[in-house]
């Protein structure tokens, strides 16, 4: 019998169709294959109709979505090192896009699981989110880091490892074969997406794993989180020192000043800092200026101006940089409460705080209040000596990425309260300082106004996953990244850097009221 294309096409279909149920099992799907790992279960059963809120990393679009998928769940281990490793892959049940796309995590967590995974297949991915073998929740951002060590002052370096880059390489080498597996036909592109913890991922994968994906979005990312999340920590520190807590008023109203002094340099009034650099004001700038705070007028204080600061500056050149001055910061960097009587205190920052117990004094009693300076400032040099080589995500050399044809698409908030976007700069800057051409892989954009991985007035790149793909597969490269559904409305053709945007005139909602240009 002569098999013409024509013949197994009609075949090929009715043997998916005849077959679609039971693909989905774990006879089916079979066992993947990974170098060093110990596949210990597969399991396997289509879910139908699951419903639930979900989002893409990196973007404030998303939406309640029901899906119906065949849901694979990988549990492998590293022999040796003890640990258990659960990756999901949710594979639509019809409309699969033909496409394989890996979400990363956040936090202290590798993978949000259903968070991120719902809107995925309903965009028709074969979609993959992974554990790291860390137990903890999958729905919120997780602060805990209490998995770091097996014991008191020792640190669980497999599972560290874990969490930097191996078991993100670990779901897509099993995200892969599962998707071929399930649909009998490997994945024409595969992408990985991610958002703070999850662009660090994205990051390091194109370092150090550079043929995993084909095309990676990191968003907001956590780039060398073992110095900026220790030096995160530097306003609180000063409060704890200082015993001085500013209300979150108070910090409102530091932020509102700066604004109002900065709001105007790059050309537009709208409440959003687009050109930090020539934002020089200083906290002390605004001592004495008063601020209403629940009906009562207060006066911006030195003491407070010295907390604020150090959010604005970062710890310099020992450290880390600061936030830009339209970043909300009583969030999470000036944590602070206030009671009924009027004075306030710190609430604690889990995340910055947790890290400096766990994988700095690794001791989860650890009293943070009483670190003096030179204690805080001995941690933070540490923390970066003992972890960045295999946490920072931050080796410019991306040739064995740009071999592989892959391309990357980074963007960073530039009112980010988390993550100071000087960091994703820097990085760029050294990525180009290796490799001149880079912009031809490798494209990193500001967003104005936008807070941490989506937040605050500024338009946010909803569709960077959108503009990757035309990218990878068309070679339309992003020479403006799209971002829209900021607040009153607004829209903004995001600029590559170091291009920055620049205001030409017209209505400020719209993105053609912009250009880009070279930073004054
Ligand atoms: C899923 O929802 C659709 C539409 O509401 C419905 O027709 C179908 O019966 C549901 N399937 C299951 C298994 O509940
Ligand atoms: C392996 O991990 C389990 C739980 O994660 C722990 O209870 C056990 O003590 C570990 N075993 C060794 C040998 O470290
Ligand atoms: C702040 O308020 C005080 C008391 O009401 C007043 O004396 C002072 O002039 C005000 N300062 C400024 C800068 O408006
Ligand atoms: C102002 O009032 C709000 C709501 O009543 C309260 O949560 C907050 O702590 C108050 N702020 C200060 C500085 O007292
Ligand atoms: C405010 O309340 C706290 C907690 O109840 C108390 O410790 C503090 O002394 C009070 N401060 C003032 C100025 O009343
Ligand atoms: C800081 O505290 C440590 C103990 O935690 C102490 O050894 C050191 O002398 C202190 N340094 C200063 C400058 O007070
Ligand atoms: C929305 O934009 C219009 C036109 O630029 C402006 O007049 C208005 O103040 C803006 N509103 C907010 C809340 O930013
Ligand atoms: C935005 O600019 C375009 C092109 O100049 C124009 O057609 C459109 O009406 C503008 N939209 C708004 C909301 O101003």
């Amino acid at each position: 019998m002569i098999f013409t294309p024509l013949v197994f096409l009609v075949l090929g279909t009715i043997f998916l169709q005849l077959t679609s149920a039971s693909n989905c099992s774990p006879a089916f799907i079979g066992k993947p294959v990974l170098h060093g790992a110990k596949i210990i279960d597969v399991q396997a059963e289509e879910v139908h109709n699951h419903s639930a809120i979900s989002l893409g990393p990196g973007t404030n679009d998303g939406g309640r979505y029901t899906i119906s998928f065949c849901h694979v769940t990988v549990t492998h281990t590293h022999p040796g090192w003890n640990d258990t490793i659960n990756t999901q892959v949710w594979l639509p049940l019809s409309g699969w896009n033909g496409r394989f796309q890996a979400l990363g995590g956040g936090g202290y967590s590798t993978g949000f699981g259903s968070l991120y995974l719902t809107y995925a297949a309903s965009k028709g991915f074969a979609s993959a989110s992974v554990d790291g073998g860390i137990a903890v929740g999958t729905e919120a951002i997780p602060t805990d880091l209490s998995w770091a060590l097996s014991s008191k002052g020792n640190v669980n370096w497999f599972l560290l490892e874990d969490y930097a880059s191996k078991a993100t390489n670990d779901m897509a080498v099993i995200g892969k074969q599962v998707t071929e597996s399930y649909y009998q036909t490997a994945p024409s592109y595969s992408y990985f997406s991610g958002c703070s913890g999850g662009g660090r991922q994205g990051l390091i994968m194109a370092q150090n794993y550079p043929d995993a994906f084909d095309g990676i979005v990191a968003s907001s990312p956590a780039i060398h989180l073992e110095t900026f999340i220790p030096a995160g920590f530097w306003p609180e520190q000063l409060m704890n020192q200082y015993g001085v807590f500013p209300s979150p008023c108070e910090v409102e109203a530091f932020t509102a000043a700066a604004v109002k002094r900065c709001d105007r340099m790059d050309g537009v009034e709208d409440g959003i800092i687009s050109s930090p650099r020539l934002c020089t004001v200083q906290a002390h700038d605004f001592v004495g200026q008063n601020y209403t705070c629940n009906g009562t007028q207060e006066t911006l204080s030195t003491a407070d101006a010295r907390v604020i600061q150090a959010a604005w500056s970062g710890t310099g050149k020992h450290g880390w940089f600061g936030l830009n001055k339209d970043a909300s910061l009583s969030s999470s960097s000036i944590p602070t409460t206030c009671r009924a009587n009027g004075t306030c205190y710190s609430t604690g920052s889990e995340l910055f705080g947790s890290w400096i117990s766990y994988l700095v004094a690794k001791d989860p009693d650890f009293v943070l209040e009483d670190m003096n300076n030179s204690d805080f400032f001995d941690g933070l040099r540490y923390s970066t000596s003992q972890y960045a080589p295999m946490l920072a995500g931050a080796n410019p050399d991306l040739s064995g990425f740009k071999a592989n044809s892959g391309k990357m698409i980074a963007w960073h908030g530039l009112a980010d309260e988390v993550i100071p976007p000087r960091g994703s700069e820097q990085y760029y800057e050294e990525v180009l300082e290796k490799d001149n051409e880079a912009h031809e892989f490798f494209r990193f954009f500001e967003a104005p106004g936008v807070g941490h991985c989506y937040g605050g007035l500024g338009p946010v790149p909803n569709d960077a996953l959108t503009q990757l793909m035309e990218w990878v597969e068309k070679d339309v490269s992003p020479d403006t990244l799209v971002a829209t559904k900021g607040s009153n409305d607004t829209a903004r053709d995001l600029c590559p850097y170091p291009l920055e945007q620049k205001f030409i005139g017209g209505d400020p909602r719209n993105a053609t009221s912009f250009t880009c240009a070279n930073k004054p």
